[in-house]
């Protein structure tokens, strides 16, 4: 563990200024060089520096300790939910009682469950990588906008350890765990779920299992650059993809390294509409959805995921509850997960880019 960790410090420091200079280079030749394609480009090299051990014994632990030194120690709750149809599942033969972890990042005093809202975030990294810490300034100025409104932060299992039972649909069952605690055992009534990339995919899924299972959906649902085929490789949609995907944070390398641990390749899951959701998507499925949840999703022009979410989006914009309850927002300028990388200080100006703006002006909109 201390050897691997050492040798990706070494990496990072050796490797990671050489790689952000070629790709600095690359980005220049575009003309498109910016203090935020940096960002991305540092994100993009980063994650190809990394491996498995490197997301379990450096980066989660790392991430890990800032989440809970942000958020306090004692702001997290473990939560279970006893699946009683699993027998359809992966899982089914190792438990049915699944729990999971997730912060409490704020809840206003007097918190009316009926009526006040509930936000349940969802993390991306490629279902291997833990809550990024810059996601919580997202949450600060989103909570000083919105004081009544609670935020938790969930913690789900990701697919660091070389072991079945935290590959998918691990992460998938623990998002319906969490979203259940709160709807049907605590009776919230106004839950919106965002997720961002993996996590945009997540809460999306999310809906198509309570829908086919029948259960209560979230009011909202805003999913940001949400990764919608993790398990298909589309060898047009990477060639295809914007500038040769040197505009943006993440690279289909990357996204192949997660979708490694995310399930080893296995013919019955690229058939899986609760994993490729575009690839598998199921019409009558999605209209019912539409009809009880309004769902946002947002992704950038720049990114190399734009090919699946538009072919995803465009499949939802065709069916008949589309119009009233479908709002999709691209971002002209923005690469993969934008609104989360905007670092404008002042909460005024950071609400008035365009693309938290629309985020902001869903989460408004009635009824
Ligand atoms: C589920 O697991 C949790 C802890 O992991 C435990 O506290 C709870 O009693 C279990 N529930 C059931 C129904 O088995
Ligand atoms: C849910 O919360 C929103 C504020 O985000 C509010 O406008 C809406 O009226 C609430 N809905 C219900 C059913 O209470
Ligand atoms: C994109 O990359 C491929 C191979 O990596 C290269 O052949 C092609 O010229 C590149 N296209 C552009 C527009 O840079
Ligand atoms: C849109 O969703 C709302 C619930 O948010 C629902 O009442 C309404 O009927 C839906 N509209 C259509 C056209 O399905
Ligand atoms: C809003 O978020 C930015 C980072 O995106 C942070 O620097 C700033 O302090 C936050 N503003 C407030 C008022 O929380
Ligand atoms: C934030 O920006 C607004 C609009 O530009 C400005 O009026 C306000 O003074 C700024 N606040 C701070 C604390 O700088």
């Amino acid at each position: 563990m201390c050897t691997s960790s050492a040798l990706f410090i070494l990496r990072i420091i050796v490797l990671l200024p050489i790689r952000l200079i070629q790709g600095g280079i690359k980005t220049f030749r575009l003309g498109a060089l910016s203090g935020n394609i940096l960002v991305r480009v540092f994100m993009r090299e980063a994650l190809l520096l990394c491996d498995k051990t490197t997301f379990k014994d450096v980066l989660n632990p790392l991430f890990d300790m800032c989440l809970s030194i942000c958020l306090g120690k004692k702001s997290f709750e473990v939560v279970s939910y006893p699946f009683k149809d699993l027998q359809t599942e992966a899982l089914a033969s190792q438990t049915a009682n699944i729990s999971t972890k997730f912060y409490w990042y704020c809840k206003p005093d007097n918190f009316d469950p009926e009526t006040d809202p509930l936000i349940i975030f969802s993390h991306g990294g490629g279902f291997a990588i833990k809550a990024v810490p810059t996601s919580l300034f997202f949450f600060r100025n989103l909570s000083r906008l919105y004081p009544r409104t609670s935020i938790v932060m969930h913690d789900y299992t990701v697919t660091d350890m070389d072991h079945d039972s935290v590959r998918h649909p691990r992460q998938l069952l623990e998002t319906v765990a969490l979203y259940l605690h709160f709807s049907t055992i605590l009776h919230y009534k106004n839950i919106t779920m965002i997720g961002e990339s993996a996590g945009g995919h997540l809460v999306l899924s999310l809906l198509h299992y309570l829908e086919t299972r029948h259960l209560h959906l979230p009011r909202k649902v805003v999913a940001v650059s949400p990764w919608c085929n993790p398990n298909v490789c589309d060898p047009e949609e990477r060639r295809k993809a914007p500038c040769n995907g040197s505009l943006d944070s993440l690279s289909f390398k990357g996204l192949d390294k997660f979708t490694a641990l995310l399930k080893p390749s296995d013919p019955i899951y690229n058939a899986d509409p609760l994993l490729n959701l575009e690839t598998n998507f199921t019409p009558d499925t999605w209209n019912a959805v539409l009809k009880q949840t309004q769902i946002m999703v947002t992704y950038g022009r720049q990114e190399v995921l734009k090919f699946q979410i538009e072919k995803f989006v465009s499949k939802l914009a065709q069916l008949p509850s589309a119009p009233a309850n479908l709002t999709v927002y691209e971002d002209g300028n923005g690469g993969h997960i934008e609104p989360f990388l905007n670092f404008q200080r002042n909460e005024t100006v950071w609400s008035m880019q365009p693309n938290i703006a629309s985020i902001l002006k869903f989460l408004e909109q009635g009824p």
